[in-house]
């Protein structure tokens, strides 16, 4: 059953600098936009590899290993070797806390 769990504060993510947080043993990226904050799967979904040591460009995180790119509003794959999508989460911010529905 989903629920919401907080898993950082606003202040913790930084634009261009993607965060990893641990919830229920997943690993979950945190991405920040202007002030808008978004979460995804951190496992690239071609290989092992973790998104958030990855190079976000506003929307699109690259991959580290191989290059593969996401947008990280939608989970899409946007550019090879990657073709299937990461899942993205419901987010909300209560003052300076996030929360995701996992
Ligand atoms: S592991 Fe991410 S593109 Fe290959």
């Amino acid at each position: 059953m989903a629920e919401w769990r907080r898993v950082a504060s606003v202040s913790d993510v930084n634009e261009g600098a993607p965060m990893l947080v641990v919830v229920d043993n997943e690993d979950i990226a945190l991405f920040r936009v202007n002030d808008e904050i978004f979460a995804t799967d951190d496992l690239c979904t071609h290989a092992e590899a973790s998104l958030a040591e990855g190079d976000q460009n506003g929307y699109i995180i690259t991959c580290p290993r191989h290059g593969g790119q996401f947008d990280i509003r939608t989970g899409a794959p946007k550019h090879f070797p990657v073709f299937s999508p990461i899942r993205t989460f419901p987010l909300r911010i209560e003052n300076e806390d996030i929360f995701i529905e996992i």
